[in-house]
């Protein structure tokens, strides 16, 4: 997108904050670091960094849905790590709501899967969650689903969790299975990698489905509402766009900015710049400190425990 060469500074965007009246905030795992759950891509601390310390060469392919449904214990082993336990919120959070607030939040589409936003007060209307949430999990197999912290336990045990309702359902559809002695004598594999442990038996009958959080994975379809909210409504309606926390390295919502209309004013919050987008400001630092500021020269007040004292 070309730049508005109008606006340049941090007076211009509390300018455009005050006449802007349908704002689109995108927003990353960048915003809920001051809460100590770690982004993705930052150096070091991002979960894929340490999980390349880790030794995996390709930390993406823990959401990769392909992988999922060939060995579910990648994932299962690695999720405890990012699992939202959390009822607090950033000051970068309570900006997003004084926008609501004050009328002004069009849409926030959060790539978020930690639902902060929902303790923030982020009303559901104002709200697209573009790569899903924990709120609710599905099995693979029947598409049945449970809430998804029903599943926190086995996430937290590191064990794929097995579908209830197909274990019921093949329990009453086969109820003279027994478990088979293999003809070779060798143990079968049940799931890969994985034996029977207790004898020299295997099980011999289909499988019961593996539930998976309701994030959308690398290779599976973004909620409908993202496209249809976007295309249809926010695209006609929007004034001022509003990036914060996100390396914008995942499509589609990389390409949001391309999408909208070429005066709509662009601007980028972040610690880290990127190459391949043109904001029309671009405010450096800890959002969370140039979100008060922001505020501070609208002339609003942004407040929140994390803040210090003016
Ligand atoms: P990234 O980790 O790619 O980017 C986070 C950005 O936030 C980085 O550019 C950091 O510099 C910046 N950042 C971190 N802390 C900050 C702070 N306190 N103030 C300002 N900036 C800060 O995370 P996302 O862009 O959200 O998918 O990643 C997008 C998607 O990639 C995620 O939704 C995730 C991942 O695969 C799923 O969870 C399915």
């Amino acid at each position: 997108r070309r730049t508005l060469e109008q606006y340049k500074t941090i007076d211009d965007a509390a300018m455009l904050l005050k006449k802007s009246q349908n704002i689109i905030v995108i927003t990353g795992a960048g915003i809920s670091t001051s809460l100590g759950i770690p982004d993705f891509r930052s150096k070091n601390t991002g979960f894929y960094s340490r999980l390349r310390e880790l030794g995996y060469q390709e930390p993406e392919e823990v959401f990769d849905i392909h992988l999922f449904d060939q060995d579910p214990t990648i994932f299962y082993r690695l999720a405890g790590n990012i699992l939202p336990d959390l009822e607090k919120w950033s000051p970068t959070h309570e900006f997003i709501r004084l926008l609501q607030d004050k009328g002004k939040l069009l849409t926030n589409y959060t790539q978020n899967i930690d639902n902060v936003e929902a303790h923030a007060g982020i009303r559901k209307e104002k709200l697209i969650q573009c790569h899903g949430s924990w709120a609710t999990a599905t099995c693979r197999k029947c598409k049945y689903k449970i809430p998804g912290e029903e599943l926190f336990p086995a996430i937290k045990a590191q064990t794929p969790a097995e579908c209830e309702k197909c274990i019921i359902a093949l329990a009453e559809q086969n109820p003279g299975l027994k478990r088979k002695r293999v003809s070779n004598g060798k143990k079968k594999r049940r799931n890969a990698g994985e034996f029977d442990s207790d004898s020299d038996e295997a099980y011999d009958i289909p499988q019961p489905g593996i539930m998976k959080p309701d994030i959308t994975f690398f290779g599976e379809a973004l909620p409908k509402e993202f496209f249809h909210r976007l295309e249809n409504e926010d695209r006609k309606k929007v004034d001022l766009v509003i990036v914060m926390g996100t390396s914008m390295k995942v499509a589609p919502v990389s390409e949001i900015p391309n999408f909208f209309p070429k005066d709509v004013p662009h601007i980028y919050i972040n610690r880290d710049p990127v190459n391949h987008i043109n904001f029309d400001i671009t405010l450096l630092g800890d959002c969370d400190t140039i979100v008060a500021e922001l505020a501070r020269r609208a002339g609003w007040e942004l407040k929140h425990r994390m803040l210090p004292e003016e």
